[in-house]
């Protein structure tokens, strides 16, 4: 049985924390799920990563399900969340309601919105219909684009006021937990402090109650971007560029396919052929 809403909210009254990973794609996803991470991201930095947009405005529901679904075809151990793309939730609620069930028609166990105080009364419709939302607040890269481009949120007491309603809103609406993308460190550890839901932080500090990182950003994969917060665990794409000028090497050169890599006829049937066709 995978993990549940509540076993991810009981981890934050436990004080333990929560590790999040994107997944976009059936053979990643496994790999994240074998290696125990609590929750699987649909994100809907796929558009990025996986479909080499600028951002995230152009990704669609059908994307979004296409991904999940290879997602949830993974999926063993972790919850499985998934983003409601730009203009699938904010023109109406009963537009929101509807999207967040293709979401979870299509795999996910939970939605993802983007927005503050201001999404409440939305939040709060798809958790009626009993889909638990995860908020996500501070930099909103479906809108942040729009109008302020990437800043730190969160630095003056103003903002960082604002930042504070906010999650106590999306709290209120009934949101299980909320990301808070790179909020003032400080900020993040007095909002992970006051609501009782966890906080997922992503270029937020240490004081939030869970981590999530961009699994092409972890594995070293995307060049486009490189935030000073995604630690790369690793540099995959100097690897995978290597192996595949290996192979494209071996087969100029004839070194690939090997006896090892390819099948032969039962004895003497060859042979027999090539009587008969006379080759
Ligand atoms: O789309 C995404 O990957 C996200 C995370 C970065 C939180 O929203």
């Amino acid at each position: 049985m995978h993990k549940s809403v509540q076993d991810i909210t009981e981890m934050k009254a436990e004080s333990k924390k929560i590790s999040v990973v994107t997944s976009y794609d059936y053979t990643l996803a496994s790999l994240c799920d074998k290696s125990g991470i609590d929750v699987l991201l649909v994100g809907d930095s796929a558009g990025m990563v996986m479909l080499g947009y600028e951002n995230t405005i152009p990704v669609t529901m059908e994307q979004m399900c296409m991904f999940t679904e290879a997602a949830s075809n993974a999926r063993k151990n972790a919850l499985l969340v998934a983003d409601m793309p730009f203009m699938s939730y904010q023109a109406g609620v009963e537009e929101a309601i509807r999207n967040s069930g293709r979401l979870i028609k299509a795999g996910a166990d939970a939605v993802k919105l983007e927005g503050g105080a201001t999404l409440a009364r939305t939040i709060r419709a798809i958790v009626d219909v009993g889909i638990p939302v995860m908020g996500h607040i501070g930099l909103q890269p479906q809108t942040t684009m729009l109008h302020q481009g990437y800043k730190v949120q969160g630095k003056t007491h103003d903002t960082a006021a604002t930042l504070i309603q906010d999650a106590t809103a999306l709290e209120d609406a009934g949101a299980f937990s909320i990301v808070l993308e790179m909020v003032s460190h400080e900020v993040a550890g007095i909002i992970s402090d006051k609501v009782r839901i966890p906080t997922i932080g992503i270029g937020s500090g240490p004081h939030c109650d869970g981590q999530v990182l961009v699994i092409q950003d972890l594995l070293g994969m995307y060049e486009k971007i490189k935030p000073k917060f995604a630690k790369r665990y690793m540099n995959l794409s100097e690897d995978i560029v290597n192996a595949i000028s290996q192979y494209n090497n071996d087969v100029r050169s004839g070194a690939f396919p090997s006896e090892e890599n390819y099948f032969s006829m039962n004895p003497g049937e060859a042979e027999k052929l090539r009587d008969e066709i006379g080759s």
